[in-house]
């Protein structure tokens, strides 16, 4: 059983009053906040470490330490998502530098397309876009629902056999939605083409399992799931890996670099080296590697049955008022503890509801994301304008929230009601 109140007190950012006020904190699918054990994990690299890790440089005890945890971290991330092998988790700064990774250095020709959908965040869309501009090849939209569910009708029309990659988000950083993967991936291997799923938004809220799943490639925003900033997860199958190009090269992907009859030639190194050019973030890996044990020992079933009951509260309290439209279905069950609204009166603006909230409650600080979650295309297809200032505020939700916290947060946002009526 998980005791959530001990959960809670790991995050000493929340046990603090700032400016006198307590802190509740909704901006979890931006980023999560970091427990205590995270921390330390990055503290012991840099108050007794602080070397060079990585096979071949320094090869001192600190080196070979430094190593040995960082590798010991990528075995914990290869089983949090039951990956087949370590050598399929590669380290990278984020999810948009994985999903870069991959459309950069897939092979793909000029008669190929690549499918992605309207709900992307831009770091799941632009790659694509700017690789498809490059080759000449057709990047195919598919249009999600209004309600932001996924379309298989639509992405069925989409795919072809010349579907090189498909691209799509799981969970949606806008709308809460969980796309149907399997679905999905079944859909496309029949077609011969390749999937990315970007998890930057699933991962930390419930069991990812890549191997039954069967996707191709998945990428990772580690700063969502309780661990540091500057760390993300490119996973692929080893023997797509090998197949794609080189991205950055340098230090570190090297095997050897050979000077023969004035000619240089590199040898590179097989995956996940390929992709992890230059000295790497250590002390990051290893506060990774501590944030997904966190995770473990609370059970990311556990994590997803507690956010569920998260979503159905604050869901329906927001619908209740009957003053905001609420992005994404209205059904709890299809979402993340995620939930993108909007005053219904055009007099209101989102920036007006971060700052009352923000600044302008009695007691407490409740803090959201507020504007354009960078999801820019979706929110033109259901007719709002981010070039004209539209925008909205998103209350999202983690493990150290508490039912209390929606109560309060509710409670207020009925005051804000009636001010603006
Ligand atoms: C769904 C989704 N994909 C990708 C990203 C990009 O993540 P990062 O900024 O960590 O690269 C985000 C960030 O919010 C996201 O929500």
């Amino acid at each position: 059983m998980v005791v959530w109140s001990r959960i809670r007190k790991d995050f000493p950012v929340l046990n603090q009053l700032y400016e006198g006020k307590s802190l509740i904190y909704f901006d979890s699918a931006c980023m999560a906040l970091k427990p205590v054990q995270v921390w330390e994990a990055m503290e012991y690299y840099y108050k007794y470490l602080g070397a060079c890790g990585g096979a071949g440089r320094s090869t001192h005890c600190l080196g070979l330490e430094t190593s040995l945890l960082t590798e010991e971290a990528r075995k914990k991330m290869t089983s949090f998502i039951n990956a087949s092998d370590v050598n399929e988790i590669i380290w990278t700064r984020n999810a948009t530098e994985g999903l870069n990774i991959i459309a950069a250095t897939i092979p793909l020709k000029k008669e190929q397309n690549i499918v992605t959908t309207t709900l992307e965040h831009h770091s799941g869309m632009l790659p694509f876009l700017k690789r498809s501009k490059e080759v000449g090849s057709e990047l195919r939209l598919v249009r999600a629902k209004n309600d932001g569910t996924f379309d298989i009708a639509d992405f069925e029309k989409q795919i072809d056999d010349n579907t090189k990659i498909v691209s799509f988000v799981h969970a949606s950083n806008l709308t809460g939605t969980i796309a149907p993967l399997k679905e999905i991936i079944e859909i496309a291997h029949d077609h011969d083409a390749l999937v990315v799923s970007d998890e930057a938004q699933y991962a930390p809220h419930a069991k990812l399992d890549v191997k039954s799943l069967d996707t191709d490639f998945s990428v990772l925003s580690v700063h969502k799931a309780c661990g540091p900033t500057g760390v993300g997860v490119l996973y692929g199958k080893y023997d797509l890996l090998e197949e794609l190009n080189m991205f950055l090269v340098g230090g570190d992907v090297i095997e050897d670099v050979i000077y023969e009859n004035g000619q240089i030639t590199a040898k590179y190194l097989p995956p996940p080296q390929k992709f992890e050019a230059g000295l790497q973030n250590y002390g990051g890996m290893m506060g990774a590697g501590a944030a997904i044990d966190y995770l473990q020992n609370i059970g990311m079933d556990n994590v997803r049955q507690r956010e569920q009951v998260f979503s159905k509260k604050l869901l329906e309290g927001i619908l209740e008022l009957d003053k905001f439209a609420v992005l994404g279905p209205l059904d709890y069950k299809q979402r993340t503890a995620l939930v993108s609204f909007r005053p219904k009166s055009a007099e209101i603006n989102h920036n007006d509801i971060a700052e009352y909230f923000n600044d302008m409650l009695p007691q407490h600080k409740i803090l959201m994301r507020a504007g354009n979650m960078c999801v820019h295309p979706f929110q033109y297809q259901i007719g709002m304008s981010p070039a004209k200032g539209d925008g909205i505020i998103r209350a999202s939700l983690y493990i150290y929230n508490t039912i209390n916290e929606i109560e309060i947060f509710l409670s207020a946002l009925e005051d804000f009601a009636k001010i603006i009526e």
